[in-house]
């Protein structure tokens, strides 16, 4: 590793609206990611994570703050993730019919980004969106259908891998497993971790701790547009100082009424 971090958001605020209508749904925020490395993000709805996930994106400019990637701001006026980077990060969104065209079979909808990003050959591009559909757990028989046909699970798989066939550096996941059952949650984190331990830097936002804390090394705690607490996962989860994240323990199914301090002996990391 080479010691700086991928991305570093610095003092980031976004402000909405104006006068007695203004609303701050980013508040001051720093966070960094290593190469490599899951970064998580959780609140409850509301929170400022969705708008802060687009900032470090290149979606949304902040009101104030800075962001750089590779040392380098990613807004650029108006524009952001210049030239070569752009191809580097990548978002994957809670509903991928958003980013899926109903229209295309999934091996179309990969094979055209891989298309973009290669500037290969028609036939290069579907075979190598074969392979990525493959990884991602979509054989050919399911490749060829269309977005409805295919489960949620499968959708956000799909999307994953139009993504990734960008070679992206940094995943920037927004709720990815909130609109998917669980055992779908389950395969998608598990090809989250697997990405992860081969070099993708993910930043994590959810709602919900536990997919929090399978993924992520670090967590930051977003509370009406605020960075409440920071940490090592593990540490946040055994020793949450504030209420709200102590609240949000509490709500992970199968702890309801526990204390923190129950937490902390039931948690494996
Ligand atoms: N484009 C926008 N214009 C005005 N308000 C917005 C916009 N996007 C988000 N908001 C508001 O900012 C706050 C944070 O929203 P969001 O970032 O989506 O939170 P989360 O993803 O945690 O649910 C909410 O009050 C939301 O209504
Ligand atoms: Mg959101």
């Amino acid at each position: 590793m080479s010691g700086a971090p991928l991305l570093a958001a610095e003092n980031i605020s976004v402000a909405f609206g104006a006068g007695a209508r203004l609303l701050l749904a980013v508040r001051n925020v720093s966070l960094a990611v290593d190469p490599g490395e899951a970064v998580g993000i959780v609140g409850e709805s509301g929170s400022g994570k969705s708008t802060l996930a687009r900032v470090l994106a290149g979606l949304q400019l902040p009101t104030e703050g800075v962001a750089r990637y590779r040392g380098r701001a990613i807004f650029e006026g108006e524009s952001a993730y210049p030239g070569a980077m752009r191809r580097e990060v990548q978002m994957v969104f809670q509903d991928p019919y958003g980013s899926l065209n109903p229209r295309m079979t999934a091996l179309a909808a990969v094979a055209e980004a891989c298309r973009f990003h290669e500037r290969c050959s028609a036939a290069a591009a579907r075979e190598r969106a074969v392979t990525l559909l493959a990884d991602m757990g979509i054989g050919v028989g399911d490749a060829v259908k269309k977005p409805r046909q295919l489960s949620g699970g499968q959708r956000q798989r799909t999307s994953v891998a139009r993504a990734l066939a960008a070679r992206p550096s940094l995943l920037i996941a927004d709720e990815p497993t909130s609109a998917i059952d669980q055992s779908a949650q389950a395969q998608l984190l598990n090809l989250f971790n697997r990405l992860r331990s081969g070099g993708l830097a993910i930043v994590l936002v959810s709602h919900d701790l536990a997919v929090i804390r399978y993924l992520c090394t670090r967590v930051h705690v977003m509370h009406e547009g605020e960075f409440v607490e920071s940490g090592e996962t593990h540490d946040v989860f055994e020793r949450p100082r504030h209420a709200y994240t102590q609240a949000l323990i509490a709500s992970i199914p199968g702890r309801t009424r526990r204390t923190a301090a129950t937490v902390s002996g039931t948690n494996r990391e």
